[in-house]
């Protein structure tokens, strides 16, 4: 492909970051499956090792089929680099690992993936690092919660489980003015829909188990980084801006402009905290990548098609999508995500628990598990599973009360997913 040519979105989806293999030309990206890369000579390997030569040394680090999946999403983003790793939860603590030391704290949004909240209202502390949870409607409430702590600010574009919109520029501008690298979960939305780095995100991160890779095969995460901050300009970022102790002294920022946090994630992040995604993996998400545009189109037509049968439904009390006329966030979608809301939304049933159970219990062509982002619908109920870790207040504030059942349209025949919702649904009520 040539540099100069602005490629459109689903002509990157397929080549960004490929080429025909140098050695066989094989057409498709080879799975690497090798650990490690025999060194030319002992030069070679020092200079590999000083990040002074750019290649492969052990794939704890770098692996060739990981890395064209790295450059693709980098490009899908906007991004200047990316660094996969081995799930979605692991590429929020690659993101917060070079920006955070103990004491430090970041400020999030209150309606995020239940696993996320007790990530970072529990686990975190262990790293001596914090988090206060804030509703980013307020943009007043997220302006006080930075203090001089605060060293990142984390929000889900599409939210899960509701599918509600973040007005992402909105939130980084006060990033922004305060000095600060804006985080945003790209999981649910996906780069076809929102491309954060566009309205002011610092970082992206992704679950690449969800649509990215979109047929439920592996688990996988990304980091992307816009390439955009000056991680020196403030002081409070000195493993990317001062001498780096874990590698040697090293002045990422200076020495990488633009690439700081990409090779700091790899030469530290990677190698130290050892989340690495497997060539497999790589190859899976390649393989569902390819297809991003055409599913996210269909994913949304259904969802669409779907809410608004729902909405009308007797044995239903509200449904989220915003997508709908109807939902509090419709505008903002158009602002944030005009091709459409995504795929995923909840269901408020007016028969509250009992009714949440027997409905997903009825469902045939639905499948009752903990994922979502598949070519399958999918649905679950969050405040029995996904959110069962969080205190009721935090259940609500999310928005996984008891009463909710979150739906993750596929890309099915929409009449089909209809009619088992109808036949479900007069089980359950
Ligand atoms: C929005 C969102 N972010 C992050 C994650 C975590 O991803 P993973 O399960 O790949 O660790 C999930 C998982 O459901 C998610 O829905």
């Amino acid at each position: 492909m040539t540099e100069t040519r602005q490629y459109g979105f689903d002509t990157l989806q397929i080549h960004a970051g490929a080429r025909p293999d140098p050695a066989t030309g094989a057409r498709q990206t080879p799975i690497y499956q090798t650990t490690a890369y025999v060194f030319r000579d002992a030069e070679h390997a020092a200079a590999l090792f000083n990040l002074q030569e750019v290649g492969y040394i052990y794939s704890r680090l770098t692996n060739p089929t990981v890395a064209v999946l790295q450059e693709r999403i980098a490009t899908l983003e906007g991004g200047a680099g990316a660094v996969c790793c081995s799930s979605g939860h692991a590429a929020q603590i690659m993101a917060l690992f070079p920006l955070m030391q103990p004491g430090c704290n970041i400020v999030a949004s209150s309606r995020l993936y239940g696993g996320t909240i007790t990530q970072f209202s529990q686990t975190i502390k262990r790293f001596g690092w914090s988090c206060k949870f804030v509703d980013f409607d307020d943009l007043d409430a997220v302006k006080a919660a930075i203090d001089d702590d605060t060293r990142a600010v984390f929000g889900e574009a599409i939210a899960n489980p509701g599918g509600w919109i973040m007005d992402v520029r909105a939130v980084a501008d006060v990033a922004d003015a305060a000095g600060l690298p804006l985080i945003i979960d790209n999981t649910s939305a996906t780069p076809y829909l929102v491309r954060p780095i566009e309205h002011g995100a610092t970082l992206v991160v992704h679950s690449t188990t969800k649509y990215l890779t979109g047929n439920g095969t592996v688990t996988g995460g990304c980091v992307i980084d816009s390439g955009q901050f000056d991680w020196s300009a403030s002081g409070k970022f000195p493993s990317l801006s001062e001498a780096e102790p874990a590698y040697h002294g090293l002045k990422f920022h200076e020495t990488f402009g633009a690439l700081a946090f990409t090779f700091h994630g790899i030469a530290v992040g990677l190698r130290d905290l050892g989340m690495t995604m497997n060539p497999q993996a790589a190859h899976y998400t390649l393989m569902g990548i390819e297809t991003l545009s055409l599913r996210m189109e269909r994913h949304v037509r259904n969802a669409e098609t779907v809410a608004a049968w729902l909405e009308k439904h007797d044995a239903v009390d509200h449904v989220t999508y915003a997508g709908l006329k109807s939902s509090p966030y419709n505008k903002l979608a158009q602002k944030v995500c005009p091709k459409g809301a995504g795929g995923l939304f909840t269901v408020a049933l007016k028969g509250g628990y009992d009714a949440c159970v027997k409905f997903v219990d009825n469902l045939e062509i639905f499948s009752h598990v903990a994922n979502l982002g598949d070519a399958r619908s999918l649905v679950i109920h969050s405040a029995s599973t996904t959110h069962r870790q969080l205190s009721p207040e935090q259940q609500e504030a999310a928005g996984a009360g008891p009463g909710v059942v979150r739906i993750s349209i596929g890309i099915e025949d929409a009449d089909d997913l209809i009619a088992d919702l109808e036949q479900a649904l007069a089980k359950a009520s």
